[in-house]
């Protein structure tokens, strides 16, 4: 009986006629929790029971808790081994591309290129940083809006801005909507960066980025789209979840974390809004979301 029940933790009651000591060891060694001769007084067992349901609400509680603490060691587990994999390729890209301009200082057209290079590596280890900051205020309950009216376009100027070495030589279409949002400017600018900074890296260089922003129900509606790999529908549900990267050959060389998505959507529904995406694969994604009208 309690192996079927499993994980449900089933106090189980012997109620018997055998009264001796023998019987009541053996059902104590089959699993029994309590034990009561017939013929039993209802007001005895009644209490039994009682005491048994106690115990089994704390004994679920105890279980919840541990599950709790072995999903949180494992998060950890996974914060770990990703930071500090994921630091450690930019960081030997830094010193490998630093070394080089020292062989390079007579030549001011690839030292400018390995200066790029620098600038480029570091800007994503400063995204990463940011993001995994922003992960810890989120899974501490500690991430704090700062909610003014802004103007959209600015936040999408400042966040294009923060992506300048990621967004060299690429074609921008941008179709932006003068309007105030309410949003915290900081926070939103991450969310753009992530989805920006995703286009980027998951479209060939000679296709174009679409950003759009309009007006929708009350909502400012922001469209991000390009013309990339695309993602297949069966991995959509899973995207958003924090440190998930799809397992797909085209992407492996592509670094990231897996937490950019995670992240950009936490911000955005703790604004008020909503984020989707829409993809093909081989034809490009788009990835929509919505943020209150101050
Ligand atoms: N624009 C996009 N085109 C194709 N795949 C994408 C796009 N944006 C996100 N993805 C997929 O979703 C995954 C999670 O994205 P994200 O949370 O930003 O992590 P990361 O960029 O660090 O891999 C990516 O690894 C990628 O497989
Ligand atoms: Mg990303």
């Amino acid at each position: 009986m309690k192996a079927l029940a499993e994980d449900a933790h089933v106090p189980v009651m012997m109620v018997t006629a055998f009264g001796d000591f023998e019987t009541m060891r053996q059902s104590a060694e089959c699993g029994a929790d309590g034990f009561i001769s017939k013929p039993a007084d209802l007001r005895e067992l009644a209490l039994r029971v009682e005491t048994m349901i106690r115990t089994k609400r704390v004994v679920d509680e105890l279980y919840a808790k541990n599950r709790e603490l072995e999903e949180l060691g494992r998060f950890k587990e996974s914060l770990l081994s990703m930071t500090a994999h994921d630091l450690k390729g930019p960081l030997t890209g830094i010193r490998g591309f630093a070394e080089l301009t020292l062989h390079k200082l007579e030549d001011p057209q690839e030292l400018k290129e390995l200066m790029h290079d620098i600038l480029l590596i570091s800007s994503y280890m400063g995204n990463l940083l940011e993001n995994l900051l922003n992960l810890s205020l989120i899974r501490s309950g500690s991430l704090e809006l700062d909610i003014v009216p802004v103007a959209l376009k600015t936040v999408v100027e400042e966040s294009l801005r923060l992506l300048k070495y990621e967004l060299q030589g690429r074609k921008l279409e941008l179709r932006l909507e003068d309007m105030q949002v309410a949003a915290d400017r900081g926070r939103l600018r991450r969310v753009f960066v992530n989805l920006l900074g995703n286009a980027v890296k998951f479209s060939p260089p000679e296709k174009p980025i679409h950003v759009t922003t309009r007006r929708s129900d009350g909502f400012a509606q922001v469209l991000i789209r390009d013309e990339g790999i695309g993602i297949p529908r069966s991995l959509l549900p899973r995207l958003f979840e924090p440190f998930y990267r799809a397992a797909r050959k085209e992407i492996r060389s592509v670094p990231g974390s897996g937490l950019g998505l995670h992240i950009a959507r936490c911000i955005i529904e703790r604004h008020g809004g909503r984020i989707e995406v829409k993809s093909r694969v081989g034809l490009g994604s788009l990835f929509t979301f919505t943020i209150p009208l101050s």
